[in-house]
């Protein structure tokens, strides 16, 4: 066959397989298979420098001309391939703005964290303002500064979570350490009178400790909103007025207050306060143990001695305090029978408010 003819077959066998290729792989496949070092039109081309010079002109005209139409049907076809391949991907990544987002959870409020705020708010109202106290607390705020005799029983280590002291710089009375967990908040009583002067109105939210084992109406860890004032001409009417206020603001305007005659070492007189059964209004019933009172709080007057311990003149000043279990509190408003569901942490529980 004459050398022009071998590149006229080449010439053809090579479009058909750049039409064939369907894949830029392919392609470069059929480029290398022709045009490469190896390849069979370069193979040709080399051999052009052996050919008689009557037949070398025309041979490299055709061959050239083969090897530019082999050229540029290559790139022609990587062109449409490569557009393909573009479109392809492009229709493959393609966002459908219509679809709905992804619904994530919400979280809230702890319903605890919402009753502690709702008292805070509600006293806020009167124009007390918030304080805090430490938890980790010396025994003098505890107790003794709140007229606690040296053997009183809530000192008593079955009662007290005690802090052991490994620095060994503190004075240990008895065996035991006077760094304790607090047991209620009325610690910030003594903090804010020291700090302080009247005309006092604060409410002191917080976390308390006792050595309890949890069971349906006690938890070892618990709330308590503390509330003091301290002002010249302060009774005790004033206090009742300030909590039946308050029991209507937070249970409802039915809600009836009642206050009972009651001990504590810091107040005298001291109550405890009750607040008339939501269900059955007073008469007694199942959810009130038949009482139809159902106790919310500790309260009373300040006790001229915590006066004298912080330096307030309690010939000048009187005042009043109160302190309530955020629980208890939560769990009467809202009908939970046992006080370990808010700490359980089960959103079965906690999604209902
Ligand atoms: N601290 C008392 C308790 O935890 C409650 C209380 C506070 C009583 C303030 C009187 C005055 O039981």
């Amino acid at each position: 066959m004459a050398i022009s003819d071998e590149l006229r077959a080449l010439e053809s066998e090579a479009l058909a397989a750049v039409g064939a290729a369907e894949t830029l792989e392919d392609l470069e496949a059929v480029r290398i298979g022709f045009l490469g070092k190896k390849g069979s039109l370069t193979a040709i081309l080399r051999g052009l420098g052996g050919l008689s010079a009557e037949e070398r002109p025309e041979a490299g005209r055709v061959s050239n001309e083969v090897r530019r139409s082999v050229e540029s049907a290559l790139d022609a076809k990587r062109e449409e391939l490569e557009r393909a391949a573009r479109a392809s991907r492009i229709a493959a990544e393609v966002v459908d703005v219509t679809l709905p987002g992804r619904a994530r959870p919400l979280g809230h409020q702890h319903v605890l964290h919402q009753v502690v705020d709702e008292i805070v708010e509600i006293f806020s109202g009167l124009g007390y303002r918030v304080a805090e106290g430490p938890e980790v607390e010396l025994d003098y705020y505890n107790f003794t500064a709140l007229n606690h005799p040296a053997d009183h029983p809530a000192r008593a280590l079955q009662d007290t979570f005690y802090v052991k002291d490994l620095s060994g710089d503190r004075a240990v009375v008895e065996g035991e350490s006077d760094v304790l967990l607090r047991t209620h908040t009325s610690p910030g009583q003594v903090h804010v009178m020291e700090t302080q002067q009247p005309p006092i109105y604060v409410v002191v939210p917080g976390k308390v400790y006792r050595r309890d084992v949890a069971d349906p109406s006690h938890l070892p860890q618990f709330t308590q909103v503390e509330g003091l004032v301290v002002d010249e001409g302060i009774t005790f009417g004033d206090l009742k007025g300030t909590l039946e206020h308050f029991v209507r603001e937070m249970f409802g305007p039915d809600r009836r207050v009642r206050l009972r005659p009651h001990f504590f070492p810091f107040t005298e007189p001291s109550a405890e306060v009750d607040v008339s059964c939501g269900i059955c209004g007073g008469s007694g019933c199942r959810s009130c143990g038949g009482e139809g009172w159902l106790e919310i709080l500790g309260c009373g007057m300040v006790d001229p001695n915590v006066f004298g311990y912080v330096g307030i003149d309690p010939e000048k000043y009187t005042g009043f305090a109160f302190g309530m279990g955020a629980e208890r509190i939560a769990g009467l408003k809202y009908g939970v029978p046992d006080l370990r569901h808010f700490i359980e942490g089960d959103t079965r529980f906690l999604h209902q408010f």
